[in-house]
């Protein structure tokens, strides 16, 4: 039996992968996922160590973030219960008609082109069904696999955000990809 989503989102279907809302069942397959020091010092808000109560805490802040429509998250799954990682449009601006791409990946998940799968199902929503002009990433310099996501799936490398971010402390330069309406 499907669980009940704990907000309103479009389920997008992809060759292999269903991105659906998250429910409130959804938390225990988070945190096997979500605990992982290499996940995580690529993500600039997953902590680390990831508690088990996390992804529940988690799961609670989306219902108000999708109710203000600045946040959409999907859960990525394989057959809608096998959840694989996760893909959301944060920040969306309706005024400057933007939207910033973050998405995630369980490590057991790696490698057979789940992420470029679903940002490009993503960015194909957020520029043709909520007629966005702009969706753009930003990945961390010393993480290369991100950035042949977002080259696969059509976005410009726009430049470097040169120490943007301090990640546990240091420092870190960001790529900036950006991908336009037309
Ligand atoms: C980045 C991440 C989402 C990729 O997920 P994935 O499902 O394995 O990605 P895909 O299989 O679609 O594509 C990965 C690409 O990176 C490539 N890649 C792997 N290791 C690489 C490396 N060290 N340098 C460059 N490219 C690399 C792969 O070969 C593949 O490209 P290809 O199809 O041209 O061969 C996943 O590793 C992850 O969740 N990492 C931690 C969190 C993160 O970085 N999130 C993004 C923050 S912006």
């Amino acid at each position: 039996m499907e669980s009940t989503s704990i907000y309103p989102l479009l389920v997008l279907r992809t060759p292999r992968l269903v991105l659906r809302a998250f429910a409130t069942d959804d938390a225990a397959k988070i945190y096997p996922l979500a605990n992982d020091h290499e996940l995580a010092q690529n993500l600039a808000s997953l902590p680390h160590p990831y508690l088990p109560e996390m992804a529940m805490e988690w799961l609670e802040t989306l219902p108000a973030l999708h109710e203000a429509g600045t946040r959409h998250v999907w859960a990525i799954t394989l057959d809608y219960t096998t959840l694989v990682g996760a893909i959301g449009l944060h920040d969306i601006d309706r005024e400057h008609s933007n939207t910033e791409l973050g998405y995630w990946i369980g490590k057991g998940f790696w490698g057979h082109g789940y992420a470029t799968e679903a940002a490009s199902a993503v960015v194909r929503y957020a520029l043709d069904d909520m007629t966005l002009e702009r969706v753009y990433a930003k990945h961390f310099a010393r993480n290369p696999q991100s950035g042949r996501v977002l080259e696969k799936i059509g976005m410009q490398r726009e430049g470097v955000m040169r120490r943007h971010f301090r990640k546990w402390g240091e420092f870190q330069d960001c790529v900036l990809y950006g991908i336009l309406r037309d």
